[in-house]
């Protein structure tokens, strides 16, 4: 199965996808932690996400597309995935429908998380990540086991994201507004499903498991 959780910054998407793929059986695939991973090695093209990325604005389609390519093409994508944060613009869904046409496949299920933007920044402003693994937190709402220490890997280093400071969170809502919402229209009203993203972690998970059952 092949299904996009759509929706703005800080809706949920990849602490749901986390859930999801030991449902689905198949990988989360999020471009901005491939960015992430590829910002940390310091290579030349991660400095290039880092231009974008720092200041919130969407990277461009030919370097994006070209990472989903590669991500797709490995073994654990085979039956599937859970796209997170991809496709962004209509170039890269329509990118997305080829590629996956070449194996036969199509999306058969878009998510659309649904959040007010009073709620998003306060999810935003509260999120840490673990420097060392990724895994994200809640300082309120879904916060590490113990105080300081990340629950997937033991690391010390639970930081705010860069990008997630006020000004540039606006920038990327923005982005969000202007080119990603409007690619809902490009999939049909029967692949698209709104899910209420306000509930808690459970709750949405629960929302979700009901779309997924009733597919
Ligand atoms: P990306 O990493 O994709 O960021 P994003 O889309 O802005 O989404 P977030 O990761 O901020 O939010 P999320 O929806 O995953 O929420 P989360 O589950 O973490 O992209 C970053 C940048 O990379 C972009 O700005 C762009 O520059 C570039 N980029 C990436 N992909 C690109 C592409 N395809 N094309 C071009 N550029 C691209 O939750 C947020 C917080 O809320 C967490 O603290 C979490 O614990 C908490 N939380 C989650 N759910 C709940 C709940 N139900 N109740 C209470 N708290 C909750």
């Amino acid at each position: 199965m092949d299904v996009i959780l759509f929706g703005p910054p800080g809706a949920g998407k990849g602490t749901q996808s986390k859930f999801l793929e030991g449902v689905l059986g198949v990988p989360q695939i999020s471009t901005g932690d491939m960015m992430r991973a590829e910002r940390k090695t310091g290579s030349d093209l991660g400095k290039q996400f880092d231009q974008y990325m720092s200041s919130g604005l969407l990277v461009p389609d030919g370097l994006v597309i070209g990472l989903l390519e590669t991500r797709l093409r490995m073994r654990d994508a085979v039956g599937g995935a859970i796209f997170d944060g991809f496709p962004r613009t209509l170039a890269q869904a329509t990118s997305l429908d080829s590629m996956l046409g070449g194996l036969s496949r199509k999306i058969n299920l878009v998510l659309s998380l649904e959040v007010p933007t009073s709620m998003i920044v306060d999810r935003i402003s509260g999120r840490r990540v673990c420097l060392d693994c990724g895994q994200a937190y809640h300082v309120r709402y879904s916060p590490p086991p113990a105080t300081g220490y990340c629950g997937s890997c033991g690391g010390t280093r639970l930081v705010q994201r860069s990008d997630d400071t006020e000004s540039v969170v606006r920038t990327r809502h923005a982005s969000y507004l202007a080119e990603t919402l409007p690619i809902l229209g490009h999939y049909g009203g029967q692949v698209v499903v709104t899910v209420d993203g306000t509930g808690s972690v459970q709750e949405v998970t629960e929302q979700l498991l009901s779309v997924i059952s009733a597919r």
